[in-house]
């Protein structure tokens, strides 16, 4: 059999963490010719991890622009893939999660007749509008896809509930696969400001918020609440490490400038970001991936959000949802910091999301249903 031709689109920081472990195995394998493209719907971000998983893309759509809006990056992204797939001719697209990109790679795919392959299918909160507009984008790319690869047996039920039952196939979440090889005991962090600081002396918190139900009021109630356990605890330090979008960046900086041991850097590589996680303490974050990564580290972790589509973490009594409210984020956060048994309840690590074989698993589906088709 000819190699199964297989682009993968991509284009934001999380959607490459996840991808890019995949794309390795899918170079690795005989069984299938591995063609990228990237949307580079986030730039700097998106380079940071291409470069540190040494992935080579045939093609870079470029698309980012600052300040940028949902109706550039649908345009721009859906008028760019049409030549690429019309060169390319691949026998499947595969797209990731819940982005814009993931979306409109997904339709670009479709209006070219090439089937999809979902990569981390069937997430849902069921609030079309929280996480906007992701949890849209997962239902739209759901009709679209021929291939669901669910994480996990919820997001399968979640897909049959929808009505979508054939060519789903279990995997795991393809973030763990990369975790087997980032997280180290002697790590050495390539960050300055994280390689100069003391882990065993003191608390540390990693801190991360960008989403876009979050920009305004809400993002400021965490900054508050951070400010105030930094001036409550001596021996705390909080490190957050900032999103590049400006809106965000407005209001952090604006915030949390001159908080003394509140730690403002620049956006972590992810290899950085996983062993950083691994020494703190605890996580506060509205991040989707940052969920999955620390239930697999077990690290106390308390979402930022009001909802969260990866309630599996939820039940491992790892993951907590307090949301936006400054009272709420400070208090919980508190008693992480000052009750030994609240805290000693939630940190263990659980494994719900994956045994880090998600890429084979994805490869074999792929391979068996072009046998058939
Ligand atoms: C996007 C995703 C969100 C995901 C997040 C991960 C959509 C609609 N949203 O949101 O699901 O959680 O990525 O981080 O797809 N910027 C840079 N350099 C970068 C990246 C971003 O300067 O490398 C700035 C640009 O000004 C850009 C802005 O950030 O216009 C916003 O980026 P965008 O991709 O539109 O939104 P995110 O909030 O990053
Ligand atoms: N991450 C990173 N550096 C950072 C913040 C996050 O490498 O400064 C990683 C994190 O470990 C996770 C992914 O980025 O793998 C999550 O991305 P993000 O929070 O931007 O998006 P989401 O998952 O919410 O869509």
């Amino acid at each position: 059999m000819k190699p199964v031709r297989v682009m993968s689109v991509f284009g934001t920081r999380p959607d490459a963490i996840k991808m890019c472990p995949l794309v390795l195995a899918l170079e690795k394998d005989s069984r299938t010719e591995s063609i990228v493209c990237l949307s580079a719907q986030h730039r700097e971000m998106l380079d940071q991890v291409i470069r540190r998983f040494g992935v080579k893309p045939d093609y870079d759509l470029n698309i980012m622009k600052p300040r940028q809006t949902l109706y550039s990056i649908t345009n721009d992204l859906l008028t760019g893939l049409e030549p690429v797939l019309a060169e390319a001719k691949p026998d499947i697209v595969l797209v990731h999660g819940d982005t814009s990109t993931c979306f409109v790679a997904a339709l670009a795919a479709f209006y070219a007749k090439i089937p999809v392959g979902h990569v981390e299918a069937g997430l849902r909160t069921y609030d079309r509008y929280s996480p906007f507009p992701e949890e849209m984008n997962r239902c739209l790319v759901g009709r679209i896809a021929t291939l669901h690869f669910a994480p996990t047996e919820l997001n399968r039920e979640n897909l049959a509930r929808e009505g979508l039952t054939e060519n789903v196939v279990i995997t795991g979440n393809t973030v763990i696969d990369s975790m087997k090889y980032t997280v180290r005991e002697d790590y050495r962090f390539e960050n300055e400001v994280l390689a100069s600081l003391d882990f065993s002396a003191g608390r540390y918190v990693l801190l991360t918020a960008h989403r876009r139900e979050n920009l305004g009021e809400p993002l400021r109630n965490i900054c508050r609440a951070a400010r105030r356990l930094a001036a409550e605890y001596p021996d705390l330090h909080i490190i957050y490490p900032v999103h590049l979008n400006p809106a965000v960046r407005e209001i952090v900086y604006a915030e949390l400038g001159d908080v003394e041991r509140i730690h403002l850097i620049e956006p972590t590589d992810v290899v950085d970001n996983h062993n950083l996680m691994a020494k703190c303490t605890f996580v506060m974050t509205d991040s989707g991936g940052i969920q999955e990564e620390a239930t697999a580290v077990g690290v106390p972790t308390l979402v930022l959000r009001t909802e969260t589509e990866r309630p599996e973490g939820l039940s491992t009594g790892i993951l907590r949802l307090v949301g936006v409210d400054e009272n709420v984020i400070h208090d919980t956060a508190a008693k992480l910091l000052s009750d030994r048994d609240f805290y000693d309840a939630m940190a263990h690590a659980a494994n719900p999301y994956g045994d880090g074989f998600a890429s084979e698993r994805i490869i074999d589906a792929i391979v068996a249903w072009k046998e058939n088709n």
